[in-house]
């Protein structure tokens, strides 16, 4: 291993993951253990250059206070404790140590050496990857969105044609998406890519059909079912790579941290098709994944790209899809974006795209009275997507957006501009 490391014993804090990031952000690589780890499972750890017991609220765990294994003070390693009253530590802090007293700690203290960046986490990854997966073959289902475009670039260096991409367009991609997908990693980046074209198997079930989470539903199941016939064709896959970054780790939980949710991302798929994960990415925080797919030469666009449900257009194509109106929506989101990245407001505002209502509004066109679609445009900034604010943008910017709206997508004459915070709206309209 290329990195220093310096383990954090999760002993009921909730800021483990601040500290985490403060120890990566001064050049140190750190990671969450849980509280009882083990001092085998400790000395297998590469790297190990000091430890923090990292106390807090949720210490107490059906009545009792969790604690570290006592066999773990005679490890040698350079230890302190933060709010973690009964330790053997020599330095113990009540709240997390300032910045200058964990440099103190990680430097001096420990002699950790600030190597934790991509270059040497991409070096080390490919090493272990290779270890794992050996000659055999890995499977990936790649969407285009951050997290598995970069674990296929990882891949793709690793082990090359022994990764193979499976890229489902379920015809709810936003416009020329899947055609980007092809193009840097078939193209570009010699994948072995399997395109598969399912929009009319998508559209085709989505028929008339209005309620949102049935609409949910139906895509989650589908998407299943596609990856898994093409899988199905394949021959001789043992693994399955996955895109699962660190926060889905910790949110997942550990035994003192709450468990907020439990992450799957091609999850579902049936039993006899068993793979082996292979998770490259997993102790990354999500700027961290960015940055690693620059470094793999990954196009900005894809690596810096606003978050995109896994529904896709499906949930801003409200009640129930109709082609005419998804083919609308995909043109003014294209020409929403082009407009906010003109305007510099892509590098500014946390989401923004349009959603397309299901009815028809009068409007005044080539002198008569007609019928056309209205187009909502929602634009917000969040930390965590649990709660939202709207951007102000600028009028001037608006309205060349609604002008390009109504020229150029034909079937809308009406554009909105939504002014609701969450809560109480949603971010998402379905
Ligand atoms: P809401 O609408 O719940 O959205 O305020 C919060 C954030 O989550 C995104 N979102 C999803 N992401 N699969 C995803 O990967 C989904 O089914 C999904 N639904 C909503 C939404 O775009 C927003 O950023």
């Amino acid at each position: 291993m290329k990195q220093d490391l310096i383990v954090i014993l999760d002993l009921g804090s909730t800021e483990n993951t601040v500290l985490a990031r403060q120890i990566r952000d001064i050049g140190v690589y750190s990671e969450i253990y849980p509280h009882d780890i083990t001092l085998e499972e400790l000395n297998a750890l590469d790297n190990v250059k000091g430890i923090i017991l990292n106390g807090g609220e949720n210490r107490v765990v059906d009545g009792a206070a969790v604690q570290v294994r006592p066999e773990l003070y005679t490890c040698g390693y350079p230890m302190i404790s933060v709010d973690y009253p009964e330790s053997e530590c020599e330095k113990q802090y009540s709240a997390l140590p300032d910045l200058d007293e964990l440099k103190a700690f990680v430097f001096d203290q420990c002699g950790a050496e600030a190597n934790w960046n991509m270059k040497n986490f991409i070096e080390d990854q490919v090493e272990l990857i290779r270890k794992q997966v050996g000659d055999k073959k890995v499977l990936l289902a790649l969407s285009g969105g951050v997290d598995s475009s970069v674990v296929a670039a990882l891949l793709i260096k690793a082990i090359g044609q022994q990764l193979v991409c499976v890229h489902v367009n379920h015809g709810l991609m936003r416009k020329n998406e899947s055609e980007s997908v092809v193009e840097v990693f078939r193209n570009q980046l010699h994948a072995n890519l399997v395109y598969v074209d399912a929009t009319d198997r998508f559209l085709n079930k989505l028929e008339n059909v209005a309620d949102p989470e049935q609409k949910r539903k139906i895509i989650g199941s589908e998407f299943i079912r596609v990856f898994e016939e093409e899988a199905r064709k394949l021959e001789g896959i043992d693994f399955l790579g996955q895109g699962t970054i660190y926060p889905d780790i910790i949110e997942s939980g550990t035994k003192t941290a709450k468990c907020v949710k439990s992450h799957h991302n091609v999850g579902g798929l049936p039993e006899d098709l068993k793979f082996e994960l292979v998770e490259p990415l997993k102790q990354l925080f999500k700027d961290e994944v960015r940055a690693c797919g620059v470094e793999l030469g990954l196009p900005a666009e894809m690596v810096y790209r606003q978050p995109f449900p896994g529904p896709g257009l499906g949930v801003r194509c409200l009640g129930a899809i109709t082609r005419d109106r998804l083919a609308a929506l995909r043109e003014a989101d294209a020409i929403l974006r082009e407009e906010f990245a003109k305007a510099g407001l892509d590098k500014k505002v946390w989401q923004y795209f349009t959603v397309i209502p299901d009815f028809k509004a009068v409007g005044v066109r080539d002198n008569g009275r007609s019928m056309g679609y209205m187009v909502v445009i929602r634009a917000v900034n969040t930390i965590d997507a649990m709660t939202a604010t709207i951007e102000r943008i600028d009028y001037d910017i608006l309205e060349k957006i609604v002008d390009r709206i109504t020229t150029e997508v034909p079937s809308v004459n009406r554009v909105c501009y939504e002014l609701t915070k969450k809560p109480v709206a949603t971010i998402e309209f379905e």
